[in-house]
């Protein structure tokens, strides 16, 4: 059987397949997959047509998907459904404007039994909208104007009864109509009951969706607001969405400075087992690699994430293979070249046992076992030292507590790597686990010390970095 990789595709079909897979929230190989699917089952249509369908008559054209900017400013209208999490959205009002975004909000009747339009209104700076029929809001401002003067539409929380709406096209209230009604992109974040999220009908709503090009971050893990619920169901956290919402901004935009390039990264703890219940690990949340993966897709790159065990959600537009070991991410990262650039953000345990056990070990009066560790691959290492296939720019990571930028610049030499990025893990700075990042940029010309800023700063800038590197701008 033949085999083709989106590299030796033509730049047309390319960019056409990366703003499709984009629009779905797929790795390219995934929409590839999903074209030849659809195009086996579509008999005696050309492959091509399914990539890049004819455009509708111009009298049914919709409007293109583009951002028109406003003072600068990107505007995400927030529709806020009817569930516990819809306190978490007036945070994320917040998270967004942080992130400079100004916000106008929907709220539907029944959100407006969690949070009231005062809240909302007070929050975004702004009336908050919730009745189509109101008279004064349709005349001055209208559901229409609403859906289209704006560059990203958010549902959050996304509860089973409005997905189901949008899964149906129906237009019976303000925010449903406002949904029908957009040709901006959507982002959803799904809130409910595990049991309504597994359902079949709200997983046969969430295909529907998917399939229109809505776009899902979330949901989450964890205990339920109700007591005693827990399962998969809770709303991603506020910044977790606005990194998605600044991901499809930018994606919208066409800001691509890593278009056509292909970047590995790894991310998170790698967990060694001592036997089938009990590993070895460490306390690396995975958020900053995370972070790099989604601003490098965001800047247009292809990227395969390969990923310890994380309670992170995966990015948006990004491939993410799952794995343990710290044997298995090598294997992984090996599968996932060639590439451009290699990031190795995971904090990989250093040994593992030697003799893990296939059976569970026994606690045994007065005993305890001895545990032999034996060194675990360099993967960073492995990869910066290949005579053959090495990505042009391969980047590593030190986290240290003390000696930071000494140890960086041994460990540049050491690895054999191009950049290392340090940080300063010592407890008191609150990087692991934490939300924001201190970072020395060290390469074999000197250091570069970034201000404090959040793992998604620190991701953009760092992404920003490598563009311009892999331009033949920067070394
Ligand atoms: O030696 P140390 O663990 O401090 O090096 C950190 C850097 O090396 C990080 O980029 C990390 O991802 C990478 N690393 C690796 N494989 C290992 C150990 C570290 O890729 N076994």
């Amino acid at each position: 059987m033949a085999s083709l990789t989106v590299r030796q595709l033509d730049d047309k079909v390319k960019r056409l397949l990366r703003l499709r897979a984009a629009r779905h929230g797929r790795s390219m190989e995934d929409e590839i997959r999903i074209i030849l699917g659809q195009a086996a089952q579509a008999t005696g249509r050309a492959a091509l047509e399914t990539i890049n369908p004819p455009a509708p008559a111009a009298d049914q054209q919709p409007a293109p998907r583009t951002i028109d900017r406003h003072d600068g400013r990107r505007r995400v209208l927030l529709i806020v459904g009817g569930g516990i999490a819809a306190y978490k959205s007036l945070d994320l009002i917040r998270r967004l404007q942080d992130r400079g975004a100004t916000v106008r909000c929907v709220l539907t009747r029944a959100a407006q039994e969690f949070v009231t339009p005062l809240a909302a209104g007070a929050l975004a700076g702004g009336e908050a909208f919730t009745n189509l029929f109101d008279p004064k809001s349709e005349f001055d401002v209208g559901h229409i104007r609403l859906a289209r003067d704006t560059d990203l539409v958010i549902v959050a929380p996304a509860t089973a009864d409005l997905m189901a709406k949008m899964a149906g096209g129906h237009a019976d209230d303000l925010a449903s109509a406002v949904l029908l009604a957009t040709d901006k992109p959507i982002l959803i974040a799904p809130a409910m009951n595990p049991m309504m999220w597994s359902h079949r009908a709200t997983q046969r709503n969430l295909a529907q969706l998917i399939d229109d090009g809505v776009v899902m971050v979330g949901p989450n893990a964890g205990e339920m607001a109700e007591r005693g619920e827990a399962g998969t169901g809770r709303m991603a956290e506020p910044t977790e969405i606005a990194a998605a919402a600044m991901t499809l901004l930018d994606n919208a935009a066409g800001e691509h400075p890593l278009s056509g390039q292909r970047i590995v990264i790894t991310s998170g703890p790698t967990h060694e087992p001592i036997d089938p219940v009990r590993y070895i690990a460490n306390r690396s949340s995975g958020k900053q690699g995370h972070a790099i993966a989604a601003a490098a897709a965001a800047a247009g790159a292809e990227v395969v994430l390969v990923s310890g065990p994380v309670n992170v959600p995966d990015p948006v537009g990004v491939r993410v293979i799952k794995v343990e070991s710290a044997r298995q991410m090598l294997e992984a990262v090996e599968q996932a070249l060639p590439a451009d650039c290699a990031v190795f953000a995971a904090a990989v345990a250093d040994w593992r046992v030697a003799d893990a056990k296939r059976e569970k070990i026994k606690k045994t009066k007065g005993g305890t076992p001895a545990l032999s560790l034996v060194e675990n691959p360099d993967i960073l290492a492995t990869i910066a030292q290949r005579k053959s296939g090495r990505p042009r720019l391969v980047i590593g990571f030190a986290a240290e507590t003390e000696n930071l930028v000494p140890n960086a610049q041994d460990k540049l030499k050491r690895k054999g790597c191009d950049w290392i990025i340090a940080n300063d893990v010592s407890p008191e700075g609150g990087v692991m686990g934490g939300d924001t990042n201190k970072v020395h940029i060290v390469t074999t010309r000197g250091v570069e010390s970034w201000p404090p800023q959040s793992k998604d700063d620190v991701a953009r800038a760092l992404v920003g970095r490598i563009a311009a590197s892999l331009a033949g701008e920067l070394k």
